[in-house]
């Protein structure tokens, strides 16, 4: 069969979060011989530059603006099932009449629906993870009935097999604060019910970092996720000049060549590049701590942060001066892969903290919601590559404890020890996507049942 034929969608939640690692394992597709394309709404298309990967609109019922006109999430969440469904099989069928069937619809796991659609068109259908694989075990062994939500009052420690003990802080948002984000955690539940209905169970992670043995043996051997990442593009982990040197996406516009300009003026691993992902909603109080943190640690440093105009105190900018630069947006990767950057101030994301891994950066960890908590558990207790900020009795991160944080994470003993952790992981990412590795070799095995496959 011609590779031509082997046609597969791949759909993203429209988030800078979401579309990156998805575009990114579409752009891999590609690569291997497959026609890829992506799938995402009308209002985030335009922001997809990635020349060897398709790009098609599917509707999600808020052409405009998407998320931002709903009323709620959960109408917001309804509406792209609807109309997502309908608009997904009619981009099929389109596909089918111009001489390219698909044969395979990969989506995000925040989109649960497009496993029916997939039914519905007899064709294979493939979830992705955007999460970390004990995440996703996590989740299944609630499923399973391992564990029970909403949480007891009383409950502060979580264990289930496989993972290591959770307090109650580090579990996602939507499991210790039961009632924030229950449209969110309803579409990962749901998710996680239908989990053996899959032809495929992508994870956006590696075998090493997961200690995936363990958790293949706490599902009793039932253990669907197939490890196909990290998903950060393959030339910063060889840490090539040229080759694949972005995501292909950008939701905001970057000022990365101003940023380049002035990490070029500083010592080699002595910048600190703080950001929040692409939601991030500080409050003023975190905001000003944070900044005053900065300062303290008397090092140069780079934050991203959106409406700094409006959220940064009076007369801080003058106060740090060439010290200290803010922007609104960036190209993360360019910025975290320059030799001038010693230290990673993140929220945890899980695509960011697979860029600071991947790039061996160190991090400290000032966390908000959804997967973060855990993430930075893991960061700072599992792979050591990071110390993680602790909120004080009204949930802020103080300025003394990022200060103290940031030393720890730069300085010292612990500082020279999370360095050599840092390198260590990198390595084993990059080892994990390079020709021949565990996540490699996960992709050529889907690839070649799609180029031999039938469906
Ligand atoms: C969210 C969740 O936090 C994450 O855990 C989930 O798995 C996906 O959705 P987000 O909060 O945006 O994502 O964080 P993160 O996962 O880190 O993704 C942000 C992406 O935006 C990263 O790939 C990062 O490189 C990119 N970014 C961020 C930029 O390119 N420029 C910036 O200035 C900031």
């Amino acid at each position: 069969m011609d590779s031509q034929e082997s046609h597969v969608i791949v759909l993203a939640y429209p988030a800078q979060g979401h579309i990156n690692p998805l575009l990114q394992f579409a752009k891999r597709l590609a690569s291997k011989g497959l026609k890829a394309t992506l799938a995402t709404t009308y209002y985030t298309v335009n922001s997809i530059d990635a020349p060897t990967v398709g790009v098609e609109p599917i509707s999600d019922g808020f052409d405009e603006g998407g998320f931002k006109q709903a009323s709620s999430l959960d109408v917001y969440l309804e509406s792209f099932k609807t109309v997502g469904s309908r608009t997904l099989t009619e981009l099929v069928f389109k596909f089918k009449a111009s001489g390219s069937p698909v044969k395979c619809i990969v989506y995000d796991s925040l989109l649960p629906w497009a496993l029916d659609v997939a039914r519905n068109l007899g064709i294979y259908a493939a979830v992705f993870m955007t999460t970390s694989a004990s995440i996703c075990s996590m989740f299944w062994q609630i499923d399973l009935g391992l564990l029970s939500l909403p949480l007891k009052p009383q409950t502060a420690t979580v264990s289930l097999p496989g993972l290591p003990p959770l307090g109650r802080c580090d579990l996602p948002s939507p499991m210790s604060e039961p009632t924030s984000q229950t449209a969110y955690l309803e579409a990962i539940m749901e998710k996680f019910h239908s989990l053996n209905e899959d032809d495929w169970v992508f994870c956006n992670s590696f075998e090493d970092l997961e200690t995936v043995k363990k958790l293949v043996k706490a599902m009793r051997g039932k253990w669907p996720l197939v490890m196909v990442g990290p998903m950060v593009p393959s030339a910063y982990l060889d840490q090539q000049i040229d080759g694949d040197r972005a995501y292909g996406a950008s939701l905001w516009k970057p000022t990365s060549s101003q940023c380049l300009t002035w990490l070029a003026t500083k010592p080699p691993r002595s910048v600190i590049y703080g950001s929040f992902g692409s939601m991030e909603n500080i409050s003023a109080e975190q905001v000003e701590e944070i900044a005053w943190g900065l300062k303290a640690s008397n090092r140069p440093f780079l934050w991203v942060l959106k409406e700094s105009e409006k959220k940064l105190p009076t007369g801080f900018l003058n106060s740090v001066g060439e010290t200290g630069m803010v922007v609104s947006w960036c190209n993360q990767l360019e910025e975290l892969a320059h030799q001038a950057i010693g230290c990673f101030v993140t929220h945890c994301g899980w695509n960011s903290t697979l860029e600071g891994l991947g790039l061996g950066v160190p991090m400290v960890c000032v966390t908000e919601r959804t997967d973060q908590p855990m993430n930075a558990k893991f960061v700072e207790d599992v792979w050591k590559v990071g110390v993680r900020t602790k909120k004080d009795e009204v949930g802020i991160v103080t300025r003394e404890e990022l200060e103290k944080c940031i030393r720890g994470a730069m300085d010292g003993e612990s500082g020279e020890e999370i360095k050599r952790n840092a390198n260590k992981w990198r390595e084993l990412a990059r080892s994990a996507v390079s020709v021949g590795g565990t996540s490699d070799m996960n992709i050529n095995e889907f690839v070649v049942k799609l180029l031999e496959g039938k469906k």
